[in-house]
């Protein structure tokens, strides 16, 4: 088989397949919320009653989150403000959830090496933020 007849018939179609899925799968991101499962969506927060949470969440946030998300969640640069209505409004299961698994290819990484406590330690800490936009 010649290099072009390679090039045309294996390696073009592979090309143009992943570059429309890829393009498809951006065009979703924004929508992230209706990809939380509805028995995860519904969860509660289990240390909601637990004062010391938001306090152990705000140490988690300073070393995991505060370099892209800002020191109080302002945001900076390509991250987005936590302190928004949108972020404000979400379920305690959909923040863990969106912590646990990331989104959008990376650019918000998965926290799914912190313990699931931590996560919701950090839910705690998020949902004490005051909503300035
Ligand atoms: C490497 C940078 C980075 C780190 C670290 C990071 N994030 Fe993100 N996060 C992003 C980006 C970028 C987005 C938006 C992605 C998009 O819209 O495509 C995002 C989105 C979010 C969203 C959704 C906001 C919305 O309006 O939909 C939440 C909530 C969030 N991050 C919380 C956190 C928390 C909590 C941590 C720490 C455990 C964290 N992030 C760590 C980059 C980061």
């Amino acid at each position: 088989m010649s290099v072009w007849k390679t090039i045309s018939t294996r390696i073009l179609p592979v090309t143009v397949a992943t570059a429309v899925l890829g393009g498809t799968l951006i065009a979703q991101e924004p929508g992230w919320v209706k990809h939380v499962p509805e028995a995860d969506r519904t969860r509660t927060n289990p240390l909601v009653n637990q004062p010391d949470a938001a306090e152990a969440g705000q140490k988690l946030y300073g070393e995991k989150c505060a370099r892209c998300h800002g020191a109080h969640g302002e945001g900076k640069g390509h991250s987005p403000s936590l302190q928004t209505k949108k972020v404000h409004d979400l379920t305690a299961g959909e923040l863990e959830w969106v912590i646990d698994h990331g989104f959008s290819f990376h650019r918000m990484p998965a926290f799914d090496s912190l313990t699931q406590d931590q996560r919701w330690q950090i839910v705690s800490y998020v949902q004490s933020l005051p909503v300035s936009k």
